[in-house]
């Protein structure tokens, strides 16, 4: 019996790792042309993090970088890891659109293989990224292409392997996004070779139909599509039955457009009720064991509803309760048999001996406590040392899927303060943490604007509600002549006006500098504010002289939704003045009439009330019916 619960503890380590759950993976692209401001990223979301895109130098085959997106690469992961400091980020290769030309005849040739596996790595650590991906080459008919493929594969995890090595860093992931579908007619991707050297496989699962290649309208990103093959279904299925493990799948996600919710997950077809639809998929992923979900791109997210949505599912997992169960269950249930077992047999021991001894008195009293005490013992500390094991054992690997931690931050700093040495000796190389400092942790309300490099925060806002010393480098140590540096701080304001003729110049600006009561302008907000300042109100007094300068024919009111009676009256009265001195204005200025037109809500009534259909027909050249 003892016999049979050891072995039961000693086969338990088995049974839990084969249903052992991966960590599920909550993946997200950041597209640089969203423009979507990188610190406003929900990180916390997502496990992994993924900048798109890189692309290959078609005459050096090469990692190519755009030379706009470099910036935003040498801040992503550090700025992404303050909501998130687990998060891993991966750097996205994007292969070509039409024909992978590029791609393949940089897979067919060793050196060219090399110079991108190379430049690749070398960059993604110099980037601070934890991996890469090879984003989104499409299976080809032809079968010495796809083994090509196979070989690039091949030595690009030899590569990643070789240079883990040598840097004594834990390797770079190596992952794929790849086609819904993994073979055209007879060939297929190089399976084995996928298998063998990819960390995993995103499922890029739409784009199912697209204008660009057909002239017929059809589900872009279909789950189940009962009258085609074109669905995310089907491509599963086919990626598991060509020998791709399911647990090596990581579902593509699209965001874009509208989502609905489903009010009933079985009623998915146009017109259904609606709750929510993407978790549809994402427990579809779930059931098929895949490995997690990769979402294109969070740019496209309003208010993150999409994202939190499918994240929450992840407190449903099924996977991680059985498995839960089974780590705490198991060996209880070994404990009490164990412990039931030896007390059953020390009760009947005694029972048996009690017959024997009734008339010596009892001198083993303790001894019978030990033959309790002692298997008992033995069983907890098994458990413990299983326990142990098994968490061990699961942070390796989570720390193998989630990259490699802390490492990189340091590793910024250092790669930024040499990039800085190098091109320009005086350069002052700011902390990231100074930074965060800096703008309370890059807080909207310190936000300026953004220009080609990122947000710039901060002086106008200051200066203008008069706490512009506290924007002054105390190392200037010049706080006692404060007007002196308010009034610098004011000239620098101008230098960066939206608008040239605010700009001072430069013999102004000298004689600023060295006359410190020559008369100044006031700075209004400086160019790429994010907010409209009350200095902007004026932009509306443009004349009408003007819009001709500018080169218009006419004006658009756009969006008209009047919530009241009187509102619409006015409505009215407005587009009756702006007729008359459109009337008034060409006449005086002997130029032809500016076109006025206005976009209106597709019915003639809004919330019950009218639109002044008698002004807008005297008034309009025309009008657009919003009929979206
Ligand atoms: C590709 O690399 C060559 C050689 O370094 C360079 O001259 C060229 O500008 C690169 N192409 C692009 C698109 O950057
Ligand atoms: C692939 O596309 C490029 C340009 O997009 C074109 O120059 C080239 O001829 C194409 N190659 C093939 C094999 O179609
Ligand atoms: C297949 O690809 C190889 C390598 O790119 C090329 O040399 C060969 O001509 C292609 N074969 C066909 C039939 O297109
Ligand atoms: C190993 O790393 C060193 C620098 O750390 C480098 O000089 C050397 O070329 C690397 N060797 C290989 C085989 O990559
Ligand atoms: C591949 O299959 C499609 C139909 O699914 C067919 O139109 C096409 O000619 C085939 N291509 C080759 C190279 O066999
Ligand atoms: C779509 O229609 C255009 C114009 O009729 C035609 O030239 C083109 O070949 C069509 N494309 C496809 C994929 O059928
Ligand atoms: C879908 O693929 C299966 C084979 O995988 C084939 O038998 C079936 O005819 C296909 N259906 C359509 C609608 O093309």
């Amino acid at each position: 019996m003892l016999f049979t619960i050891v072995s039961l503890l000693l086969f338990l380590p088995s049974l839990t790792s084969s249903s052992e759950a991966q960590t599920w993976i909550k993946a997200g692209y950041w597209y640089s042309g969203s423009q979507f401001p990188v610190p406003d990223i929900d990180s916390t979301l997502f496990t992994h993090l993924t900048f798109a895109f890189a692309y290959i130098n078609t005459s050096t085959y090469e990692l190519l970088i755009a030379t706009s997106d470099e910036p935003y690469m040498f801040t992503f992961t550090d700025i992404v890891r303050q909501k998130n400091p687990s998060i891993t980020t991966l750097l996205s290769i994007w292969t070509g659109d039409s024909n992978f030309s590029t791609f393949f005849s940089m897979a067919t040739k060793p050196s060219h293989r090399t110079s991108l596996i190379e430049s690749s790595i070398q960059r993604a650590r110099l980037y601070g990224f934890h991996g890469l991906e090879l984003c989104c080459v499409k299976p080809d008919t032809n079968t010495t292409k796809m083994e090509n493929m196979g070989i690039l594969f091949d030595d690009w995890r030899t590569a990643v392997d070789r240079e883990s090595k040598n840097s004594t860093r834990s390797p770079l992931l190596l992952t794929l996004a790849s086609h819904y579908l993994p073979s055209k007619n007879s060939t297929s991707y190089p399976m084995e070779s996928i298998r063998r050297n990819f960390d995993w496989v995103h499922i890029v699962a739409y784009y199912y139909h697209l204008p660009t290649m057909e002239n017929f309208t059809g589900a872009h990103s279909a789950l189940y599509d009962p009258s085609s093959n074109v669905s995310t279904d089907y491509g599963i299925k086919e990626w598991i039955s060509r020998g791709l493990p399911a647990e090596k799948m990581v579902l593509g996600l699209e965001y874009h457009g509208y989502a609905w919710m489903l009010a009933d997950l079985t009623a998915n077809e146009i017109g259904s009720s609606a709750t929510e639809a993407i978790r549809t998929k994402v427990s579809y992923a779930r059931e098929k064991g895949l490995l997690g979900y990769k979402v294109w791109h969070v740019a496209n997210d309003d208010n993150w509803v999409l994202s939190k949505a499918v994240a929450q599912e992840d407190e449903k997992d099924p996977r991680n309760k059985r498995q839960l169960l089974l780590v705490i269950l198991l060996p209880i249930t070994a404990t009490v048999i164990l412990v039931l077992v030896s007390a059953t047999w020390y009760l009947r021991k005694r029972a048996c001996r009690n017959k024997a001894q009734e008339d010596e008195k009892n001198p083993g009293n303790k001894r019978h406590y030990l033959l309790i005490l002692l298997p008992t013992a033995a069983t907890v500390t098994l458990v413990l040392v299983y326990a142990t094991w098994y968490l061990r054992k699961r942070a390796r690997r989570n720390k193998r899927r989630m990259g490699e931690g802390k490492e990189s931050q340091s590793l910024f700093k250092t790669t930024m303060a040499s990039a800085g040495n190098a091109n320009a000796p005086n350069l002052l190389v700011f902390r990231l943490t100074d930074l965060v400092e800096a703008t309370n942790n890059f807080l909207f309300e310190n936000k300026l604007g953004e220009d080609g490099y990122g947000p710039v925060y901060k002086a106008y806002d200051l200066w203008k509600c008069d706490k512009g010393m506290e924007f002054m480098d105390p190392s200037l140590d010049d706080t006692y002549s404060s007007c002196k540096l308010m009034r610098c701080m004011e000239i620098a304001l101008l230098c960066v006006q939206e608008n040239p003729a605010d700009r001072p110049s430069m013999l102004e600006l000298s004689s600023m500098l060295k006359n410190e009561i020559a008369a100044m302008n006031t700075p209004k907000r400086p160019a790429f504010s994010t907010r409209r300042d009350e200095d902007g109100v004026q932009e509306f007094t443009i004349s009408q002289q003007e819009i001709w300068s500018y080169g218009f024919h006419g004006l658009d009111l756009d969006w008209e939704y009047p919530q009241s009676t009187s509102e619409m009256a006015n409505l009215g009265v407005l587009l009756d003045d702006w007729r008359a001195t459109v009337a008034t204005e060409a006449q005086s200025a002997g130029q032809p009439l500016l076109l006025l037109t206005a976009a209106f809500y597709y019915t003639q009534s809004i919330h019950g009330l009218n639109y002044p259909v008698q002004s807008i027909s005297n008034s309009l050249d025309w009008i657009d019916l919003m009929a979206y």
